[in-house]
């Protein structure tokens, strides 16, 4: 079958389908106000690592005045979040996350999560996820219904019990990622391929 973008209402389902599985960036902001937020955002990739950037976009918000949802919002007004990794044992929790709470309640004490201390921005981490990139705002892009937000990552944190010999092992990191849906996959089974000369 053909699809052409401006025959069908929308090719969300097509592109959500097709573009699996996706990183998961689990993204807690503070806002003005001082509640932290925290949302999972799957449009999310590295974008450049020198200098290091990474990209999330979340859809607008229609029942938004300004079409923000909160996460944009706060990395707008305080230009800081940090992006937390998402593992198989806290994929239950980061959909809790992905609730529409009421103004000035927190997803971290939603999903009974503890904050973790960040080391150089003011949005708290998420404790229990092994890696946490802490960002600056590097820009913000108008993309349609949507925004993509770059951040800059100036630094991060990594429990010793994910790495082997100083780096980041896969193996050991057990990410998720998202399907379509309700559908999400592991990174448990993986082959190898070596890269032509
Ligand atoms: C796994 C997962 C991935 C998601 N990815 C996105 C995304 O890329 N963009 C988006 O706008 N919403 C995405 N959502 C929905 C948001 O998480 C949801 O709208 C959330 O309430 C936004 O929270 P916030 O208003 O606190 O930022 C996703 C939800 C889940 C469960």
């Amino acid at each position: 079958m053909d699809v052409d973008p401006d025959g069908v209402p929308s090719l969300y389902r097509t592109l959500a389908g097709a573009v699996v599985p996706r990183p998961i960036a689990w993204v807690s902001t503070t806002s003005q106000e001082g509640v932290d937020n925290l949302a999972p955002y799957s449009f999310f990739n590295v974008v450049s690592y020198d200098p290091p950037v990474v990209m999330f976009a979340p859809v607008d918000d229609s029942s938004d005045p300004d079409g923000f949802k909160d996460t944009p919002r706060n990395v707008e007004a305080t230009e800081e979040f940090v992006v937390n990794v998402v593992t198989e044992e806290l994929a239950e929790a980061m959909n809790a996350t992905s609730a529409t709470l009421p103004a000035g309640e927190s997803e971290f004490d939603h999903a009974g999560l503890e904050r973790g201390d960040s080391k150089v921005v003011a949005p708290p981490s998420v404790a229990a996820s092994p890696v946490n990139f802490e960002c600056s705002l590097y820009e913000m892009v108008d993309v349609g219904s949507s925004t993509m937000v770059l951040g800059e990552v100036e630094w991060v944190q990594i429990d010793d019990d994910v790495t082997t010999d100083g780096k980041v092992d896969v193996t050991k990191l057990d990410a998720v990622g998202r399907l379509s849906g309700s559908l999400y996959a592991t990174t448990r089974e993986r082959f190898a391929l070596e890269r032509p000369e």
